[in-house]
């Protein structure tokens, strides 16, 4: 009898134990970034003169960090502060109006939720990931996911792979699904390239063809740009990362452009 209390209170308290380290890795990005402080860093996003007006919550993005217990919470605090900075810098970029534009030059990320005009249908014959007939698979969401392979593969991760691919437009229909997907991007390697996230809390160390770790290969990862000398696309994602830096107080790290890194094959 007082064995089998001792156990139970064991694992009750290993339980609790267990619940309080999970509930505090999963309120990482929480402890990063306020809302207040999301909305100062993306502050047009939902006024009028923005696209994806009232679309982009910071509430999605915490609920969305949840199902990527890694996210923002890996490594000293510095490098979780660099690692939102450098989420949040890329995807206003990749979802950006008007990127320049005084009086405020990089305040416009998040304007749009899903590419306008675009110039293909971002299908390649797949037979694990099949085009639907009729569908773009284009830019959406905070990443900006492109591509049926990734729209599938995102899908299968979070068990809707035919819905998605059926229906790509679902990514702006739910808001926590869309950073979900940006967020699975940014986990996620895709050899030969490694993942973002591995890249800005460095875990990856460079490789055979020069390329160098710190935020310039995450503007790589994620393409084009990068290789071809004073890129704007290149400058333009250097900038929305380094004032969210400053925002948060943290300092750049190494290698933040990628001028002169040799490009991947594939952007995403
Ligand atoms: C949070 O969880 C992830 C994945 O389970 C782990 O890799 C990371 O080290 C954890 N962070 C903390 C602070 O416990
Ligand atoms: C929205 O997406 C989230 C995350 O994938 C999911 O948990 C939720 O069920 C979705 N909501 C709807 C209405 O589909």
């Amino acid at each position: 009898m007082r064995f089998r209390g001792l156990t139970v209170s064991f694992l009750f308290f290993s339980y609790l134990l267990l619940c309080s380290c999970q509930s505090s890795n999963r309120s990482g990005l929480g402890h990063i970034l306020t809302k207040a402080m999301f909305e100062k860093m993306i502050p047009h996003a939902n006024t009028d003169s923005c696209r994806a007006k009232g679309f982009y919550t910071y509430e999605a993005f915490i609920a969305a960090a949840k199902s990527y217990p890694a996210f923002a919470t890996t490594g000293s605090h510095e490098i979780r502060k660099r690692e939102v900075a450098a989420f949040l810098g890329q995807t206003s970029f990749q979802t950006t109006g008007e990127p320049w534009l005084p009086p405020d030059p990089y305040h416009w990320g998040y304007y749009y939720k899903k590419e306008e005009n675009p110039p293909t249908d971002y299908c390649q014959p797949n037979p694990r990931y099949p085009c639907a007939a009729g569908r773009n698979y284009c830019g959406r969401g905070p990443m900006q996911l492109s591509w049926n392979h990734n729209y599938g593969k995102f899908g299968e991760t979070i068990g809707r792979k035919k819905e998605l691919l059926e229906n790509p437009d679902l990514l702006i229909k739910n808001v926590t699904m869309a950073f979900e997907a940006a967020i699975w991007f940014w986990m996620t390697p895709q050899p030969p390239k490694p993942s973002c996230h591995d890249v800005i809390i460095g875990k990856w160390h460079g490789d055979e063809e020069g390329r160098l770790p710190g935020y310039g290969e995450i503007s790589n990862i994620i393409g084009p740009g990068c290789g071809i000398g004073a890129d704007v696309r290149v400058r333009d994602r250097m900038e929305y990362y380094t004032r969210y830096c400053d925002m948060l107080g943290v300092g750049y790290g190494e290698n933040i452009a990628c001028y002169s890194q040799k490009p991947y094959g594939n952007a995403l």
